[in-house]
């Protein structure tokens, strides 16, 4: 990957600013942006077949099923839309949940965000089902064994692809092949893995995967891969006049066209990265796979450095990893270092990032760590800065 190019293109990096917040959202490069504005102001209607406007809203919706199918290996014809992976995982949750009741059985991570864990807890309650938690090992991050937690009552297994706290990669498809086993469906959130390696679908064994365009280059909004077959099989709430057909059905609303159009530029982005294969599936794939190998190589030095200086620690110590390291300083809250690093241009922010389940299971409590995450656009001197604004942190020793 050539970084320099890359970061060319990401306006908001010319500030000089050591971006390690890139899981809570990364950056956006120009491509991105300018294709939202020229479809707002292209002229455009409502989805149709009659006027130009209304073909640039239906082409605009068909194009982002195409980008999001041709990312996660899905059908484009199972993409669903929405307001954020939140949302959307609300409105699954509450209509898988009309099917369930007392004796069904709904398994949930503490590994988890808890976009992943308190929809089905709150759908799997009201509808009187039982929820069993899967639980890891504080001190490595490491999931524990699934099948200790399905039966052949197990309806649902939510987990994530990648802890966004600690980076965790579960072995999903060990996860899946168990769950499909016991007769469950898989929901994956894939919301941090996506920005950080390839993700295919049936390769993972997801019968639902939920990612958030966002976090790799894309605007702000949810997104879901799913059978189509599998989605005729479920009744969402909706309004009487508007569309029962798949993937439309789950679509409330009008969809943010302009943001649509950001999404399949921000997919073009990521397929054009590091490869020039003719097919875009292909392309995605192995961008992301020259991704991960960048990233990895920074990881690396990340932990190694950070691990050498005495007073830092990190947490958890997973074998299969995104490229996001949990730390804490002695002597200094996490709110204390985060702030520090503002002062040296590096964001790197403390939190529990929502996934609370977690940060208290690991013993974190509520403040959580630190979190520096690395992005394909993260570069060596990048991780010099926040390696020396540490260190300068724990020498002053206030
Ligand atoms: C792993 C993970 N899952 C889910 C979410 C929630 O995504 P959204 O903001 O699209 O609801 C996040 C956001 O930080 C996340 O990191």
């Amino acid at each position: 990957m050539d970084i320099a190019r890359i970061r060319a293109q990401f306006p908001a990096l010319d500030h000089g600013v050591a971006h390690f917040d890139g899981p809570g959202g990364s950056q956006t490069p120009r491509r991105v942006a300018d294709a939202v504005a020229a479809t707002l102001t292209a002229g455009l209607a409502n989805r149709g077949t009659v006027t130009e406007a209304e073909r640039r809203a239906e082409a605009v919706t068909l194009g982002a099923r195409a980008a999001m199918a041709d990312l996660l290996g899905a059908d484009p014809g199972g993409i669903v839309f929405g307001r954020s992976m939140t949302q959307i995982t609300f409105d699954v949750a509450r209509t898988f949940a009309q099917a369930w009741g007392p004796g069904d059985e709904v398994v949930v991570t503490r590994l988890d965000h808890d976009a992943n864990i308190r929809p089905w807890v709150i759908a799997a309650e009201r509808a009187g089902a039982t929820v069993r938690w899967l639980d890891f090992d504080p001190a490595t991050a490491e999931l524990g064994d699934v099948g200790t937690v399905l039966s052949d009552r197990t309806r649902m297994v939510a987990v994530t692809a990648a802890s966004n706290l600690f980076g965790t990669r579960p072995d999903v498809p060990a996860i899946a092949r168990a769950a499909h086993d016991a007769g469950a469906l898989v929901y994956v959130d894939a919301v941090h893995l996506a920005a950080h390696s390839p993700v295919d679908m049936a390769e993972l064994g997801a019968d639902l995967l939920a990612c958030s365009p966002y976090k790799f280059f894309g605007p702000h909004l949810g997104a879901l891969a799913a059978s189509p077959a599998l989605l005729e099989t479920l009744r969402p709430d909706k309004l009487l006049p508007s569309s029962d057909a798949v993937p439309e059905r789950f679509e409330l609303g009008t969809l943010p066209y302009e943001m649509l159009a950001g999404v399949t530029a921000a997919v073009d982005f990521i397929a054009d990265l590091a490869s020039s294969d003719p097919d875009r599936r292909t392309r995605v794939t192995e961008s992301m796979t020259a991704v991960e190998e960048h990233e990895d190589r920074l990881l690396q030095r990340l932990l190694e450095e950070l691990g050498a200086l005495e007073g830092v620690r990190l947490h958890g110590s997973p074998a299969r990893r995104t490229p996001t390291v949990l730390f804490d300083v002695d002597g200094h809250t996490g709110r204390e270092v985060y702030e520090h690093l503002a002062t040296r241009g590096v964001n790197a922010p403390a939190s529990h990032f929502y996934a609370i389940e977690a940060s208290r299971h690991a013993g974190l409590g509520d403040a959580g760590a630190v979190r520096a995450g690395i992005a394909p656009y993260t570069c060596d001197e990048d991780v010099n800065r926040l390696v020396s604004a540490v260190s300068e942190l724990l020498s002053s020793g206030s």
